[in-house]
This record gives structure tokens, C-alpha cells and sequence, in this order.
């Protein structure tokens, strides 16, 4: 049977910049755009062209040179805007206008000071005007979630009756819960007349941490368009992370059978080229993103991931675009890892030399954290020097699948600098000149791996 399809609504570029320190310049917008049609993204809010002349233009850009998905720029209920939106779509091989007004009590009351009817009128008229304008029409009904549902309904059906294609119901404070915002779409499906011909979408912020959740509850109760950013970036929290989403729907098809048209091998240089053009760094912990999503510290886990990645990893790193998955050698790090890095920079230890340098590596980590490339071998070099021998080196590859080597910079075979230990070109780390030899390594066994870091 085949799973129905859920439309990919990237707002990066309008709801995400407005998130502080994002903003994006003309050709930043285009080039992050472009990335985004390779991403496969449907459609894309290239921004809010009344917003300033610079973002006029950049809709304007990205309307003329992205022809695959639909290119849509926001406009508040009202002519000004939504005519500028429209001259900045015009050109667009796929255009569409998205209107927005606020609808709950407390924005009527206190931000646009009007009454339920007037802001009905003025949603149903300012819809009105751009389907005159454009054909495919998108309605928000701003804060939505905080909006009474019996005039939400009303909002709703008078803007559908006034040509909106698509309906959107924003979180627009990341209020919600998944089961409330399961219930509030289900009874926009059942008491809107004429919903079952239009699109429902859900567009929802992090306030609570539950934006991606209540996307994915809205797409469970009907819904078949989903706004969100790479990387989740956007107003305060965010907003609901384009590869949260998408990355559940693969990894879970037996709760969410949906398809979307994102290649997901292109997320991780999607959300790497967002930092690049913002100067914003993603969060180590973000989830499929972060620098630590694939990054196994802990021995236990270390073990488990060398025997078989499916222990501590649901979904590839090369699934998302991440070159591997790295593991990090610092206090919590078992002799497992240990052992296959020094192979790896081309050693191969017996078992008591391993000891030894395990034992050292332990008391390293613990000053320093995270020992990177160069620190290894000089522990090594520094370990060897002091046991009056030379250590058995060969050559070998350094695969980049610990993180020590990608950060540190030193991809040097570590044949070339042991075969002349007094060409060392790195200067001797006091913390480990003075870590003591050790007369009697103690006998550590497979298990002690396992107990490493629990
Ligand atoms: O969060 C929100 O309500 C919005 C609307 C303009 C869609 O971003
Ligand atoms: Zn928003």
C-alpha cells in the first residue's frame, strides 16, 4: 500500500532567521536555498518580503532561480504586504502566498486591539485578495493553539471558503502537548466544512521541547504539510527540526508510515552549511546533527558500538550524511577503543603494553578530558622512552572514525614519527612526562571493558 505523502515546508529562511544572530544577507539566502532544493525540501519560505528591501530581494532571488519546489514569502493580512509579497513571487515557477493573522484573545486584545469578527472579516478578505493575485494560497491563524476552537473553526472555513489552499496551524509560544494538539486537529478535520480538499499543516515552536512531537502527532491526526527549520533553528527555542521529523519517520515507519521527499544523506551538510553562513554553532547534543549524535565516549558503549554499531546507534551516521560515527577516548573510554586507535595510528601492542598504556592514557584523561592524536602518541613515545624500548610501530591508516584524530589535525602516519623519536616535531606534554611507569600493570580482562564508564 502506499504510505501517504507529507509535504516538507522548509521555513529556515523566514522563521528561522528571525531567530537572534541569524540572519541572512541576498546571497546567503540563495545559497542555503539552493541547498535546500538538493535537499528536497517541497517547499521553501524564502522570507517576508516587506520585512526590508533586502528581504524583498532575496525572495525575489530565490523565486527566480529555484524552480523545483514551491517558493512561498510571508504577508500579513493586509494589501501592502501581501501585494509586495506577490511581486517578489511572481517569477517563481511555483509561487504561493502566505498569509497570516493572529486569532487568539490575547493577541486580538492586546496586540491587534479588534474583535473575533473584525479579525474574521479581515482573514477572509486578505485571502480573498491574494488568490486574485496567486493561485495557491497559505492561511495561518497565528497562535492557533491558544485560540478558541469554536472561532478557530469559523477563521478556518471562512478563509477556505475565500480560496485558502493550505491551512496551517501554528504553535506559535510552544504551548501545546501532543495529545491536546491530536484532539485539535482531529476537530478542525471534523468540523471545517470543505477541509477533506485542502491541506492541513502543522507549524509548531519548541518553548517545551515538544515541537517536534506535536508535528509528528498533527501528521498522525491528518495532517500532510510540516513547517520546520534545519536544525531547528527560529523565534526563542526554535522550531521543529526539519531532520527530527524526517529522521523519525524512516527510523520509525511502524508509528509514522510516511513518506517525504528529503534525502537524508544530505542533513548533516545541510545543517553544517547553515553554521557555515550564520556563524551559529548546533548545540554537541543536538539530535542527528550535533557533533556528539554519533560520538560514543563511555567504554561500555565504545565495546558495544566496535562489536556492532546496532547496540548504541538506530539509524547510520552515513544515513544522515555524517562521514562516521567517532569515538572519543577520555576517562569513561575502555581498552577496546584504546587499543584499536593505537592500532590504527599503527601500533600493535601485546597485552602489557597495552595495560601499560591504558593505564597512563587513564590518568592523562583524567587531567586533560579528551586525548586527542597527538597526545596518544606521545604517551606512547613518552611510555616506550621510559621503558628503555623502542615501541612496535608500523605503518597504518588512520580512518576518521575517532573524533581525537578529526579535531586534532595530526593525520600523520605514526610509523614516520617513531621510526625517529628524536625528530618528534611536538613538544612534550608536562602532564605526561611526569605520569609514572608503572612495575606492575594490573591484569584487566574483556568484562573490565564492559564495566568502563557505567
Ligand atoms: O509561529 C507562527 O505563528 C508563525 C506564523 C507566521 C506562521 O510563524
Ligand atoms: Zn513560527
Amino acid at each position: 500500500m502506499e504510505r501517504p505523502r507529507i509535504t516538507v515546508f522548509d521555513t529556515t529562511l523566514r522563521d528561522g532567521e528571525q531567530s537572534p544572530g541569524c540572519s541572512m544577507n541576498v546571497q546567503e539566502k540563495l545559497r542555503m536555498a539552493q541547498q535546500l532544493d538538493r535537499l528536497g525540501v517541497d517547499v521553501i519560505e524564502a522570507g517576508f518580503p516587506i520585512a526590508s528591501d533586502g528581504d524583498f530581494e532575496a525572495v525575489q532571488a530565490v523565486a527566480a532561480s529555484i524552480r523545483r519546489p514551491v517558493i512561498t514569502g510571508l504577508a500579513r493580512a493586509c494589501t501592502v504586504d501581501i501585494e509586495r509579497a506577490w511581486q517578489a513571487l511572481k517569477n517563481a515557477a511555483r509561487p504561493r502566498i502566505h498569509v497570516f493573522l493572529a486569532t487568539s484573545d490575547i493577541h486580538l486584545k492586546h496586540k491587534l486591539r479588534m474583535s473575533r469578527q473584525q479579525c474574521l472579516e479581515q482573514a477572509r478578505d486578505a485571502v480573498r485578495l491574494a488568490k486574485s493575485l496567486c493561485e495557491d494560497v497559505e492561511f495561518s491563524p497565528e497562535d492557533a493553539t491558544r485560540t478558541h476552537t469554536e472561532f478557530l473553526c469559523q477563521v478556518l472555513e471562512a478563509v477556505a471558503d475565500a480560496g485558502a489552499t493550505t491551512l496551517n496551524i501554528p504553535d506559535t509560544v510552544g504551548f501545546t502537548m501532543p495529545a491536546e494538539f491530536t484532539e485539535l486537529i482531529q476537530t478542525i478535520r471534523r468540523r471545517v466544512r470543505g477541509i477533506e480538499k485542502l491541506t492541513i499543516s502543522a507549524h509548531c515552536h519548541d518553548d517545551l521541547g515538544f515541537a517536534v512531537a506535536n508535528s509528528l502527532a498533527a501528521i498522525a491526526a491528518g495532517a500532510r504539510q510540516v513547517e520546520c527549520t534545519v536544525s531547528g533553528i527560529g523565534e526563542r527555542a526554535g522550531n521543529a527540526s526539519l531532520e527530527e521529523i524526517v529522521m523519525a519517520m524512516r527510523v520509525r515507519p511502524d508509528l509514522y508510515p510516511y513518506d517525504t521527499s528529503v534525502v537524508s544523506d544530505r542533513l548533516y551538510p545541510t545543517s553544517q552549511l547553515l553554521s557555515e553562513i550564520t556563524g551559529v554553532a548546533v548545540q554537541p547534543n543536538k539530535a542527528i546533527i550535533g557533533r556528539n549524535a554519533f560520538a560514543h565516549e563511555a567504554g561500555i558503549h565504545q565495546d558495544g558500538v566496535l562489536k556492532n554499531p546496532l547496540t548504541y546507534e538506530i539509524m547510520t551516521p552515513q544515513s544522515v550524511g555524517v562521514p562516521d560515527s567517532t569515538l572519543v577516548l577520555g576517562k569513561h573510554s575502555g581498552r577496546h577503543a584504546l587499543g584499536l586507535r593505537c592500532e590504527q595510528l599503527g601500533f600493535q601492542f601485546e597485552r602489557r603494553e597495552l595495560d601499560e598504556i591504558y593505564r597512563r592514557f587513564v590518568i592523562l584523561a583524567d587531567k586533560i578530558k579528551t586525548i586527542q592524536d597527538h597526545h596518544l602518541l606521545e604517551l606512547i613515545r613518552k611510555t616506550f622512552e621510559q621503558m628503555q624500548r623502542v615501541p612496535p610501530a608500523h605503518v597504518g591508516e588512520i580512518p576518521m572514525v575517532f573524533a581525537a584524530s578529526a579535531s586534532s589535525g595530526h593525520s600523520v602516519s605514526s610509523a614516520a614519527y617513531f621510526s625517529k623519536p628524536s625528530a618528534l616535531p611536538l613538544p612534550v606534554d608536562p602532564k605526561i612526562r611526569d605520569l609514572p611507569l608503572n612495575s606492575k600493570p594490573d591484569h584487566h580482562c574483556e568484562q573490565e571493558d564492559y564495566l568502563w564508564g557505567v
